[in-house]
C-alpha cells in the first residue's frame, strides 16, 4: 500500500484560521494526505472562535500568547515550540499563511529541520519594509524559505517571477479567504447590532495594524468624529481588536458616542454576516479588503500602502490613508455620493471564486 504524505499545517492567529480551515477541510477529503494541525496560539480567544465555527481540533497547541508580546516573544516561542513537534512528526510538507510572525517562524524552523514548506497567500507586497509592519519583511522572507508558492492572483504571481521563483513552483490559486464565506454567510441572519443600525446608515469598523496603534489611529477616531457629528443617520459598529493598547484609545476617543458601538469581536461566522448586512467598511485588514466585495460592500482602506491593489484598480476597495483629513473626505466623498457607492458596491470581486482550497489541495494530491 502507498504511504499517505503527511502534510502539516502550522497557525496561530485568526486571519490565518480562517483562510486555512476551508483548505484543511479539503486536504482532509485526499485519500493520499494525512493531515496534521499545529497552532501556535500566538492569538488565543480569536484563533479559538475561529476553530469552533470549523470544528477544527489541532493535534499540538503551544499555546504562547502572551499581554503585550512582541516580536522576539513570538518569534522565539514559536522556533522552540516548534523544534520537538517538527522533529517527532517529521512532516513531509508543512504548510503555512501569509505573512504572520507564527508564519515566517515556522517556515524559518523547518528550513534548520530541511523540511519543505508551502506558502499559502504568496506573492503579496508592498515592497516598503515598514508598511505593514513587520508583515512584508515576513512575507518576502517567506518567499525565500519555501518550495510552493500559492499565488492568490496574477499579479502576486508575476511578483514572485520577478523575484527570481521559478514558474513550475508557482499555482494562482485565488484567495482561500473566500472559500470561508461559503460556509459563513446565510440568508435572514440577524443580530441585535443590526436592529440597533435599522433606519441608519451602518459603518463596520476595523483596525489593527502595529504601525497605526497610537497616533495614526487617533487621528483616524478623530475623523470619525467629525463624521459623526455632520451626519446624523451615521451609526459606526466597531469590532475592538483586543490589544489593550488599541482598546484604551478607542474607548477614549469613542465611547462617548451614543451612536458608536464598540464591542470585542464577533466571531468569523457573525462577522462575516455583519459585514453583509452593513452598508460599507472602514478597516486596515487585509481579508476583509478581500472578502468584502463578494458581499458588494464597498471598502474605505485606513492605511497609506495596501499589498492588495487589485481591489483598488477594480474599484471595490479605496485608499483613504490615515491622516485625519484624508480620512474625513473619503468617509464623507462616499456618503455623499450615491453613484460612487453604486460603483464601488458592483465591482467584480478580483481576489478568487471561493474554490482556492480545492485547487491546492488537487495540486498536493498529484
Ligand atoms: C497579528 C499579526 C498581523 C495580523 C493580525 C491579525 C504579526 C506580527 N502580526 O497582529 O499580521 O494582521 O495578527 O489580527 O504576526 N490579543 C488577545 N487575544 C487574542 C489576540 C490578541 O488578547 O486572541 C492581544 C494580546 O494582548 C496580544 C496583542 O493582542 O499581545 C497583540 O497580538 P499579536 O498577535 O502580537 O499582534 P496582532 O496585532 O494581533
Ligand atoms: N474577522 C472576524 N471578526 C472580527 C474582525 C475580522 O472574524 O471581528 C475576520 C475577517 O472577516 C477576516 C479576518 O478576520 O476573515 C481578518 O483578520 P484581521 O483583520 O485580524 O487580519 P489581517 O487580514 O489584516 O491579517
Amino acid at each position: 500500500m502507498e504511504e499517505k504524505r503527511k502534510i502539516m499545517s502550522i497557525f496561530g492567529t485568526r486571519p490565518e484560521a480562517i483562510k486555512l480551515c476551508p483548505l484543511i477541510e479539503e486536504l482532509r477529503q485526499r485519500e493520499g494526505i494525512l493531515c496534521r494541525v499545529c497552532v501556535t496560539g500566538q492569538h488565543r480567544e480569536m484563533l479559538d472562535q475561529v476553530l469552533g465555527v470549523f470544528d477544527l481540533r489541532p493535534d499540538y497547541d503551544l499555546a504562547i500568547m502572551r499581554e503585550g508580546q512582541d516580536l522576539f516573544d513570538i518569534t522565539t516561542a514559536v522556533l522552540t515550540g516548534l523544534r520537538p513537534i517538527l522533529m517527532e512528526e517529521r512532516p513531509d510538507l508543512v504548510l503555512v499563511h501569509g505573512d504572520t510572525t507564527t508564519a515566517f517562524a515556522a517556515a524559518l524552523a523547518c528550513f534548520y529541520l530541511k523540511i519543505p514548506v508551502g506558502h499559502v497567500e504568496a506573492g503579496l507586497r508592498t515592497y516598503d519594509l515598514r508598511s505593514p509592519f513587520p508583515e512584508e519583511w515576513n512575507r518576502q522572507a517567506l518567499t525565500k524559505l519555501a518550495v510552493h508558492h500559492f499565488a492568490p492572483t496574477e499579479r502576486a504571481r508575476e511578483n514572485l517571477l520577478r523575484e527570481g521563483v521559478p514558474s513550475e513552483r508557482i499555482l494562482v490559486t485565488g484567495n482561500t479567504g473566500l472559500d470561508a464565506l461559503r460556509k459563513t454567510v446565510r440568508e435572514g441572519y440577524t443580530h441585535p447590532e443590526l436592529e440597533w443600525a435599522r433606519g441608519s446608515r451602518l459603518l463596520l469598523l476595523t483596525l489593527h495594524r502595529r504601525e497605526s496603534v497610537g497616533a495614526p489611529m487617533a487621528r483616524i477616531f478623530r475623523a470619525l468624529r467629525r463624521i459623526l457629528s455632520e451626519f446624523e443617520d451615521v451609526k459606526i459598529l466597531y469590532s475592538m481588536h483586543p490589544n489593550p493598547a488599541i482598546r484604551s484609545l478607542a474607548w477614549k476617543l469613542l465611547g462617548s458616542w451614543e451612536r458608536v458601538h464598540l464591542i470585542d469581536p464577533p466571531n468569523v461566522l457573525d462577522f462575516h454576516n455583519l459585514m453583509a448586512n452593513c452598508d460599507w467598511i472602514l478597516t486596515d485588514s487585509g481579508g476583509i479588503q478581500e472578502e468584502a466585495p463578494s458581499l458588494h460592500k464597498p471598502v474605505l482602506v485606513l492605511r497609506e500602502s495596501t499589498e492588495r491593489p487589485e481591489g483598488l484598480e477594480a474599484g471595490c476597495t479605496r485608499l483613504v490613508g490615515t491622516g485625519e483629513e484624508s480620512v474625513y473626505r473619503g468617509v464623507r466623498e462616499l456618503l455623499e455620493n450615491p453613484a460612487l457607492f453604486y460603483a464601488m458596491s458592483h465591482s467584480p470581486n478580483p481576489f478568487g471564486d471561493g474554490d482556492a482550497s480545492r485547487r491546492i489541495a488537487d495540486y498536493l494530491n498529484k
